[in-house]
């Protein structure tokens, strides 16, 4: 995928033209598991994008590298108190992932909640996804165990 690190990444809204492609790179129900844990149905489909959309519990974004406009990867912003936003359904896009695109994306979201006055952000991480709970400890975030709210997931905070 020759220099791909060297681009820089943006955070865009997250439209219904870009569907198709968040939906494609899930191609069985442990991948979308992976990214969405339970709170999406394997398939991921058009209409419970569209629904999620509408009932605002997240604002979702597509990351974009600069140079190319390649679709990179998605992130959503879940409010939890008014210091602290959690980070939900991270994805690389699949023929991108291996080369710390996350990192940046992970860049991008903390400078957003900080200008939204968020001080903490936290994810929730399913036990087993090795690549993610390494990259997020990459990038700062501290594992604090299982999460109160939903202990099937490891719960990891970032002071910002
Ligand atoms: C988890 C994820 C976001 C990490 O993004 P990334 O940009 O690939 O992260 P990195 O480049 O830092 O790589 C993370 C690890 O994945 C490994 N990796 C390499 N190629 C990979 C590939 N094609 N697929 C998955 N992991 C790969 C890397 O070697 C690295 O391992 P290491 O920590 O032992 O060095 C990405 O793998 C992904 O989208 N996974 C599917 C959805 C998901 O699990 N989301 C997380 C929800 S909490």
């Amino acid at each position: 995928m020759g220099n791909v690190i060297s681009s820089n990444l943006s955070l865009r809204n997250f439209v219904p033209s870009d569907y198709p492609e968040l939906i494609s790179w899930f191609p069985t129900a442990a991948d979308l598991r992976l990214f969405a844990g339970t709170s999406a149905e394997w398939p991921l489909t058009i209409e419970s994008l569209s629904a999620r959309a509408e009932v605002e519990v997240s604002e979702a974004f597509t990351a974009v590298l600069d140079e190319s406009g390649v679709t990179a990867g998605h992130v959503e912003f879940i409010r939890e108190t008014k210091d602290q936003v959690r980070l939900g359904r991270i994805a690389i896009a699949p023929d991108l992932r291996g080369q710390g695109l996350v990192a940046l994306l992970l860049d991008r979201a903390s400078e957003k909640a900080r200008t939204a006055g968020f001080r903490w952000i936290s994810l929730l991480v399913i036990p087993g996804n090795v690549s993610a709970l390494r990259a997020y400890a990459r990038a700062g975030y501290v594992d604090v165990g299982p999460s109160p709210v939903h202990p099937e997931y490891i719960k990891m905070l970032l002071r910002i």
